[in-house]
Order: structure tokens, then sequence, then C-alpha cells
């Protein structure tokens, strides 16, 4: 077996270059106190309880055109989220504020995306998240991926999910115990499909693995989950407010919460999934069956229009970086 000491790291991490490196812009880690652009330097210790017990949280949002959309409400569930988990921030928010937009900065690049941990932070390898001194921060910029109706202007194709729906108590936070998830976008990635998306044990639909679903109903109601089994998305709260613009267009009759069950979506004029990474999604089959006329509807298209002006538009959402 080779032994390595503090002197053999260049070489060490030359090792460790990676193709997939050029999509990796910058980490800033509370453990360095400062900023990466070095990919081979954006590590993490395995003792940090993140690591080895999913003992942590975490948000994920864009920089589009220079500037981060809706960071507060990022911010905001981070906090939550901190909460559920009786995390500690390690900093206040106008500090973490101020990291974040300094951090994209380092990364160069005015598109990117942008993922904030919170962690029990390092401290032994028990489970015991009284063993960790003190949380920390990580904030990595990367590659912005293209939301999908750029990619797949005919829509998308789901799948139910045969992973069993998170407790309301773990759907609601966005912690980094994302193993149901893993497996939700496993079967989709198997099954040849785009997303599955899961039910709780009465039947009604939850979410899907990064992502939440609704649909739009024939008497033109924009329907989601009720909040208690999912985690409250950004993207379709944002969407809910703007969606009222389209109720005064006569494109929709109302909008809200309800139980919504799979024979209400093969029903339905429109399926749609959104998220942050994808915005609105068409979805045109589900289980292998027909969504209204099998083509993208007119009220998801609207929908994502709306929110791709409010990423470019909307000033109170907007946090300038370049
Ligand atoms: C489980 C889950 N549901 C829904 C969403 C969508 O949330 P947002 O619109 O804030 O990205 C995410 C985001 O990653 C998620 O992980």
């Amino acid at each position: 077996m080779k032994r390595f000491s503090l002197e053999d790291w260049p070489q060490l991490a030359s090792h460790l270059r990676q193709p997939y490196h050029g999509n990796y812009f910058a980490l800033y880690s509370s453990l360095y106190g400062g900023v990466v652009t070095d990919p081979v330097l954006m590590t993490l210790p395995l003792d940090d309880h993140m690591v080895h017990r999913g003992d942590g949280v975490f948000e994920a949002f864009k920089a589009v055109g220079g500037k981060i959309y809706n960071l507060r409400g990022h911010l905001d569930r981070l906090v939550s989220s901190a909460r559920g988990l009786s995390l500690k921030l390690p900093c206040s928010l106008v500090q973490m504020e101020s990291i974040i937009v300094e951090t994209v900065r380092a990364g160069g690049k005015p598109e990117c995306m942008i993922r904030v941990f919170v962690s029990r932070g390092p401290g032994g390898f028990s489970v015991n998240p009284y063993e960790c001194p003190s949380p920390q921060l990580y904030v990595m910029v990367t590659a912005l991926g293209t939301p999908f109706m750029q990619l797949h202007p005919e829509g998308a194709r789901i799948r139910t999910s045969a992973i069993e729906a998170k407790s309301a108590g773990m759907a609601n936070i966005k912690n980094c115990n994302y193993a149901p998830n893993v497996l939700m976008k496993k079967e989709a990635v198997d099954a040849g499909v785009d997303f599955t998306v899961g039910f709780d044990e009465n039947g009604f639909l939850t979410e899907g693995s990064t992502e939440n679903v609704g649909i739009v109903t024939r008497d033109r109601r924009l329907l989601f989950p009720k909040l208690d089994r999912i985690l409250a998305g950004t993207t379709m709260l944002r969407g809910m407010e703007l969606a009222k613009e389209l109720v005064g267009a006569g494109l929709l009759t109302a909008i809200g919460f309800a139980d919504i069950t799979h024979a209400d979506i093969l029903s339905a004029a429109e399926l749609l999934v959104t998220g942050t990474t994808i915005n609105f999604v068409s979805a045109v089959e589900m289980d292998d069956r027909q969504i209204g006329d099998g083509r993208p509807g007119p009220v998801v298209a609207a929908l994502d229009e709306l929110l791709r002006r409010d990423m470019r538009q909307n000033r109170a959402l907007l946090t300038q970086v370049f």
C-alpha cells in the first residue's frame, strides 16, 4: 500500500483531475475561511456529519444574466430546514448572502447554479450531533443546466414511482439525506422516462425526485398537492403567484392546493413539473397514457414564459452579482 504525506499533495492532486471539473467554478468553505476555484481543492472532510450521516441541509438556486433569482425564498427555506434538524446556522443571513454573492463572483460566470450547504460540521464519526463543535457553510458554484423544455420541446414522460413517500417531517425540509430522491431519479433513468412521481398511502400525489408536480383540470384550475407531504418548492409557489395573471386573462379559473389522485392526473387537461433547474415543464404522458391532447399545453407554456420574465425583470427578487 502506498503512503502519502502533505508534501505529496501536488502530485496526488494531479491524479484527481476529472473532465467534468470543467463545470465546477468556485467553492466557499467556512473550514477554509475563503473561496477556492481549483476543483481539486473543492473537498470536504469525511468526518463532517453531512458526509457520513447526511446531517445537513441545502438549497439550490441559479444566477441568470449575472443576477441570483429569489435568493430570499431559498434562504428562508434553508432557515426552516435547519430548524427542522435543530441545526444552528454558522453565520447570520446577511453574512451568508454576502458570502454567496462573493463566491458566485469568484466563479466568474453570470449564468450558474449555486448550492448552499449548512452541515453539522466535523466532529468524529458517530451519529451524535453533539459530537460536532460547530456547523459549517459550503457554497458551491457550478454550470447551469439548460431548462427542460428547451431540450425537449415535445414535453416530458412521467411514471409512477415505487419509492415510499417521505413522512411529513422529512418531506418539508431539504436535508442532505436524499436517498429516496436518488432512487426516484434512478427509477426514471432506468425506465427511460423523464421523471417519476410519488403518491402517499392515501393515493394522493406527492412530488418528483427534485420537482413539484401539478395539474390543470379540464375546468382550468391550476392545482398542486397540499404542502404537508412535499417540499414547498420556490418555483411552484412563485408560479402560483404569477398564475394570477392567467386567471385575469381567462386562461385559468382558480389556483390552489388539493388532494390529487392518479385518476385526476389522467383526466387533467395539462400535467406539469416544476423546479429551479427545469422551470415549468409540460408532461404529455403518465404511465404510458396520454395527457390532454398529448402535446404541451397553453397554461404551462404561459407559466414558463411568466417565470422567465420574472427572472429577467423582477428587481425585488434579483440579487445583482455582476
Ligand atoms: C424534493 C423536491 N421537491 C421540489 C423541489 C423544487 O423546489 P424548487 O422549486 O425550490 O427548486 C426540489 C428542489 O430541488 C426538491 O428537491
